[in-house]
């Protein structure tokens, strides 16, 4: 039997601009507005701000975020590594439930 279960990230309306840093239990991410294609509605992932290559934290520049420590570069929309194959930043979909962002576990 699965059970599921949702986190409540934050009130979508205290989110003025995009990519937003929040902590999650104690743990960095962004909220990031996720590709969409032609009039679909804006959706929004939530990427990890640890750098899986050894731990740094990862920072917004341009279209990226961006590790200091070795440069490695993921795609702000979706976490790819945008200058390492096969590698990226943890992200998940998030959902809006009643003006929340909400992460389903
Ligand atoms: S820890 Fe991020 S690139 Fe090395």
């Amino acid at each position: 039997m699965s059970e599921s279960s949702i986190k409540i990230i934050g009130q979508v309306a205290d989110f003025a601009s995009f990519p937003a840093q929040v902590k999650v239990g104690s743990e960095p991410y962004f909220i990031v507005e996720a590709p969409r294609s032609g009039d679909e509605p804006q959706r929004y992932n939530l990427i990890s701000a640890i750098c899986p290559h050894a731990g740094g934290m990862v920072r917004p520049h341009k279209n990226e975020l961006i590790c200091p420590l070795h440069y490695w570069c993921f795609d702000l929309a979706t976490g790819e590594s945008t200058n390492i194959p096969g590698e990226q930043l943890e992200c998940s979909p998030l959902e809006i439930v009643d003006g929340q962002f909400a992460l389903k576990a």
